[in-house]
């Protein structure tokens, strides 16, 4: 393939960091399961609205390709992969953090996610679909071994009634199903093959397997109980730990398709009313930018905000620890929760 031809109106990372004289020097390098520049461009050159438009195809293509996938990581994570290391700390004594709405009127809901790739295989968009029903079956074998409130049931996706599955979709439980961005990286090939939800009885602990990354870790429940969710988390990634062996790299953290999940792979969001600060999106945006947390819609990413509910999470996933990025995203909510009754007594 040529240098790819970028329309005017493209802003993606890609096409910002991807030189005529780049893509030469790299085009002609495959990893050691084959993958290849082309792909891990594909998405974003058939997406010219992306914002990133690269997906990793397995741990070597973040060395192989590096010249272009660290300005894009330097960039986003505000962490320049060639000198800084990844720090993780899971641990919830060290999260010292209040519930910033215990009256519960703000917050609706707190979820709190991490990504996980398995070691001996490529990522998600360089998976053979032997290799994806091996990973499922590794992943739902290990989650059977859980017990007390972490126990559940694997629901595979094959099979799934629609009724059952729009259901899980609504009430913000399951992945949405055709995410164009994935469908360009090769992440839905033999769709549904090989994905499925866990989860416990209470559906608080989740785990999403072979949609953008191998598992999402999932902790979530009603109200703001930030520390609780992310207690949770932090066991059943301790538990799963003992089990199965995740991809993940002394620099760089936990290895994920996406480059802006890399790190902790963590993204800790409240679902959160503000009517009056959706008025003032100005000021709305301000907080959020100097807290680093990104808006959301309230059905995820790429979705609106429906009655002033918006899904605020942290931005930042590497060179930040776990708790460090759950206490920045609890402070910032408490900022957002306080410029919103400011608004109403005004
Ligand atoms: P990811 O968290 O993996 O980046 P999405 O942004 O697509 O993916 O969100 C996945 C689902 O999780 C969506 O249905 C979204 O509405 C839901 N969700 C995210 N945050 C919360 C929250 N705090 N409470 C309830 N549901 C949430
Ligand atoms: N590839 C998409 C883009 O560049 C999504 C990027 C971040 N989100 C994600 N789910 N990985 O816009």
């Amino acid at each position: 393939m040529p240098y790819p031809k970028f329309p005017e109106s493209c802003h993606s990372a890609l096409c910002r960091h991807l030189s005529p004289e780049l893509y030469d020097s790299l085009k002609g390098r495959r990893t050691r399961y084959g993958y290849t520049l082309d792909q891990l461009i594909r998405s974003g050159i058939e997406n010219p609205d992306s914002s990133i438009g690269v997906y990793a195809g397995d741990e070597e293509s973040y060395t192989l390709f590096a010249p272009l996938l660290d300005p894009i990581i330097r960039e986003y994570h505000h962490f320049d992969p060639e000198t800084e290391r990844h720090r993780s700390d899971m641990d919830p004594s060290h999260l010292k953090i209040e519930n910033p709405d215990p009256d519960n009127r703000f917050i609706l809901s707190t979820r709190i996610r991490v990504g996980r790739n398995l070691h001996c295989f490529p990522l998600g968009p360089n998976l053979a679909r032997r290799e994806r029903l091996i990973v499922k079956c590794m992943v739902s074998d290990t989650l059977r071994e859980l017990s007390g409130d972490l126990a559940g049931r694997y629901y595979p996706l094959v099979g799934m009634d629609e009724a059952t599955k729009t259901r899980l979709i609504e009430d913000h439980f399951l992945f949405k199903e055709g995410d164009r961005f994935l469908e360009s990286a090769g992440l839905n090939r033999d769709w549904p093959e090989g994905r499925g939800i866990f989860h416990n009885n209470d559906k608080t602990f989740l785990v999403w397997v072979n949609e953008e990354d191998q598992l999402r870790i999932i902790s979530m429940e009603a109200g703001g109980d930030i520390r609780r969710v992310f207690t949770r988390l932090s066991r059943a990634v301790g538990e799963l730990q003992k089990r199965l062996t995740f991809a993940f790299d002394e620099r760089l953290g936990y290895l994920t398709s996406c480059p802006t999940n890399l790190g902790t792979a963590m993204r800790a969001s409240v679902h959160i009313r503000l009517p009056r600060l959706a008025k003032s999106m100005d000021r709305f945006r301000e907080i959020c930018d100097r807290h680093e947390l990104q808006i959301r819609g309230v059905h995820g990413e790429h979705s609106e905000s429906e009655g002033g509910v918006f899904d605020i999470s942290n931005r930042r996933r590497l060179g930040i620890t776990e708790v460090e990025a759950v206490r920045q995203m609890s402070q910032g909510i408490t900022e957002l929760i306080e410029e919103e009754t400011k608004l109403s007594e005004s």
